[in-house]
């Protein structure tokens, strides 16, 4: 505490503390009774864990188990303050209000979104409970980075707690339009909430827009661009694209071990000519279906053939008690179960499915043998999977399929572009990079890539940092 003073502008070198619904590390006990931890799952995570191992400072965040929460530990050169969440706020917090209200409803209502009073309560106590501990934790006059849609009460209970601080917010998913976000029986608190920060950062300038337009027609206040006038202060809302560290990406794809095991990987598959590649979270923004849909129609016209041609998709598993995720994925798994009763052959399966989270090492080897990627979200904020498939192919094959609505395709403008709503489009896209001339693969990729690199995970933090600073 009280590194420096208040009324200080914050420097942007100065450790962080970051206040995010899970910590980058996730607690696993084993049925014996073991304990570990490993990395937590998202491109949240992602994203932020090199950027605060890189300056150090704390995080605020949940285990990812129910009950007592662990003493404060240091981690990666993070220092890591868990918060504690018992089995009824997991449930109403977490799987409820987060993940069964405000997820779908901010995605597109992709599924109908539930809203019950009783896990907004809970959402209320916990958002509490953080902000709580963020306060204890912060030095005076320190900068607070808060993020998601599970805390957007944080900045707004922080700021009663501890005036001195200086708090950016930062939304990972998209932000609905008005129409949408007025369905939310607790939509004036959530507004209110976000304008406790000094700068909210989105990932569309259309997200940014559509928060000003809530704060002017909700709350009548007084905006002026991308400017909010709340409570004698005025508070920024701005895009600020996230990205990955694409050098670091770039490296570990290009290594010796990750290229060997690409050769690998294709020599296990039984040198098909051609692997086409999903990775994602098994959530249903993914559109994962959609790319079986078209795989399998291409095989059934002769387009494709099995198993010359091969999908692997790999799918985390994601918020397994929620139930629109247990039911995905049963579609899911009976969709691949079909496509490979008809279309496999005793040399190999058409479709390689993975319910599994797999190293960052195996990732990179499977983005660096695959000929197609395919990424197809009904809606995402940004999509870093592809991101880092760009990454990767430092050889400049490979070919991405990319869904117009993920926040990714604002600037990925060389990938194929699909609508994921029109498989017919899919289905062509997914031909036309199949069979692209490697003239122009690599063209694509290199425009890629450029826009990558320049705008990769510092720059974002960076931009973020310098106008939270020219905020205060
Ligand atoms: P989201 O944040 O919605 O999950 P993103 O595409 O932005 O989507 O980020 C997903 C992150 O999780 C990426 O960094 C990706 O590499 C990682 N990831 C996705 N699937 C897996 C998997 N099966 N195993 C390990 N990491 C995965
Ligand atoms: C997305 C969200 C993150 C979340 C991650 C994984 O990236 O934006 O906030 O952490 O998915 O989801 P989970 O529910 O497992 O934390």
């Amino acid at each position: 505490m009280g590194q420096q003073t208040h009324g200080q502008q914050p420097d942007a070198d100065s450790p962080v503390v970051v206040v995010a619904n899970r910590l980058p590390v996730d607690q696993v006990t084993e049925p014996d009774g073991t304990v570990h931890w490993q990395r937590s799952p998202g491109g949240l995570v992602t994203a932020l864990e090199p950027f605060v191992a890189g300056r150090g400072g704390a995080w605020v965040g949940w285990s990812g188990s129910a009950g007592a929460a662990p003493e404060p530990f240091e981690s990666g050169g993070i220092q890591l303050m868990p918060v504690e969440l018992s089995e009824e706020e997991v449930d109403g917090y977490y799987e409820g209000m987060s993940n069964a209200s405000l997820w779908p409803l901010y995605h597109d209502v992709v599924e109908k979104p539930e809203y019950h009073r009783h896990w907004w309560d809970t959402y209320v106590r916990v958002n509490h409970r953080f902000a709580d501990r963020a306060a204890e934790v912060a030095a005076e006059g320190a900068i607070v980075w808060v993020h998601d849609y599970q805390l957007q009460l944080v900045p707004a209970l922080l700021r009663q707690r501890r005036p001195d601080l200086t708090i950016g917010f930062f939304l990972h998913i998209p932000f609905p339009p008005y129409e949408l976000f007025t369905q939310l029986p607790w939509r004036s608190a959530i507004i209110e909430g976000l304008l406790g920060a000094d700068l909210i950062g989105f990932q569309q300038p259309a997200a940014a827009s559509n928060f000003v337009t809530l704060a002017r027609r909700l709350h009548d206040l007084t905006t002026k661009g991308n400017t909010v006038s709340y409570d004698g202060r005025t508070v920024t809302a701005k895009a600020f694209p996230i990205s990955i560290d694409a050098r670091a990406f770039d490296q570990l794809a290009a290594s010796p071990e990750v290229l060997a095991r690409a050769s690998a990987i294709r020599e296990e598959l039984g040198h098909p000519d051609k692997i086409v590649l999903g990775v994602d979270r098994l959530d249903y923004t993914k559109g994962i279906a959609v790319r079986l849909e078209a795989f399998e129609e291409l095989l059934e016209e002769g387009q494709l053939e099995s198993p010359s041609t091969v999908l692997v998709q790999v799918a985390t598993p994601s918020r397994e008690r929620v139930e629109h995720y247990v039911t995905m994925r049963e579609t899911i798994e009976q969709q691949v179960g079909h496509i490979n009763g008809i279309y496999s052959t005793i040399a190999g399966s058409a479709v390689r499915y993975f319910n599994q989270s797999m190293p960052r090492e195996e990732l990179a080897a499977l983005y660096r043998v695959a000929d197609v990627m395919l990424v197809t979200p009904y809606r995402d904020g940004m999509n870093l999977v592809a991101k880092e498939y760009v990454a990767a192919r430092g050889d400049l094959r490979g070919a991405l399929v990319l869904s117009e609505f993920a926040g990714a395709a604002a600037e990925l403008r060389q990938a194929f572009l699909v609508n994921p709503h029109d498989i017919a489009g899919v289905k062509a896209q997914l031909l036309r990079a199949l069979r692209v001339e490697p003239a122009e693969a690599a063209r694509r990729m290199r425009a890629m890539r450029r826009q990558v690199f320049r705008h990769d995970l510092d720059f974002w933090a960076n931009s973020f940092f310098d106008s939270l600073k020219a905020q205060v």
